[in-house]
C-alpha cells in the first residue's frame, strides 16, 4: 500500500485513488495488483512471473517492454551499499521505471520537472507489497530502501542498457531522507501530524 509525502506542502496522501490521481498529474502510473490472493510473493522467479503474466502482457503491449525478472535484494545481499548508491542520487533513465513490489518496501523520490513554471515540489512515494508503479522515462527520480534493507520486486526492460542511470547535479537528494512509515501508519498506529 503506498503512501505519497509532499514535504513542502506538509502534505500526505494515503487514500489509493487519490494517490492514483495524484501520481497522474506527473504522468506516473500506479495500481494495486493482487498479492497472496494470487501467489505466494516468496514463491520461485518463474512462478511469480507465470502468476503474473497477464499484467506483464499487457504492460508489454503497453510500454513496449521485451522482458521481466524478479530482483531480489536482502540486507547481506553483496556489495548492497554499492548497488544501492547508484539509484539514491538524483538521476532519469531512457526507459520507463517499472517495478511490482511482491515483498519489502522502499521510497521513490521524484522531483518534478513537467511545468514551464518553476519546478513542482519533490515528493516522495513510499511503496510495498502489492504497489505497481511506472515512472515514464526522464522522471528525474531517485530510490532507497527501507531500513529492512529489503525488497523483491517484478522489474520490466525494454533494453538493459536503458537501466542505466544518468545523473544530475543539482544535489537535490541531498535534502531529503527515506522516511518509511509502513502499512500500519495507515491503518492509524502511531499517527502524527506532518
Ligand atoms: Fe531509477
Amino acid at each position: 500500500m503506498a503512501i505519497v509525502t509532499i514535504p513542502a506542502e506538509a502534505r500526505r496522501i494515503t487514500d489509493q485513488a487519490e494517490i492514483r490521481s495524484f501520481l497522474a498529474v506527473h504522468n506516473i502510473h500506479y495500481e494495486v495488483w493482487p498479492l497472496e490472493d494470487r501467489v505466494d510473493p516468496a514463491s520461485a522467479p518463474e512462478k511469480i512471473l507465470a502468476a503474473y503474466a497477464p499484467e506483464i502482457e499487457e504492460l508489454k503491449k503497453r510500454g513496449g517492454f521485451v522482458t521481466a525478472d524478479v530482483i531480489d535484494i536482502y540486507p547481506d545481499t553483496p556489495n548492497l551499499t554499492a548497488m544501492l548508491d547508484r539509484f539514491n542520487k538524483e538521476h532519469t533513465h531512457t526507459e520507463d521505471e517499472v517495478r511490482f513490489i511482491l515483498q519489502g518496501s522502499g521510497v521513490f523520490h521524484v522531483h518534478p520537472h513537467d511545468t514551464h513554471s518553476a519546478p513542482s515540489a519533490v515528493f516522495a512515494i513510499e511503496v510495498g507489497g502489492g504497489d505497481m508503479i511506472s515512472l515514464p522515462l526522464g522522471t528525474r527520480h531517485w530510490f532507497d530502501l527501507c531500513s529492512d534493507r529489503r525488497i523483491r520486486a517484478i522489474r520490466l526492460f525494454q533494453d538493459m542498457t536503458g537501466w542505466t542511470p544518468y545523473y544530475l547535479e543539482d544535489g537535490v537528494h541531498a535534502s531529503y531522507q527515506p522516511l518509511c512509515l509502513g502499512p500500519a501508519w495507515v491503518a492509524g498506529a502511531g499517527r502524527t501530524a506532518l
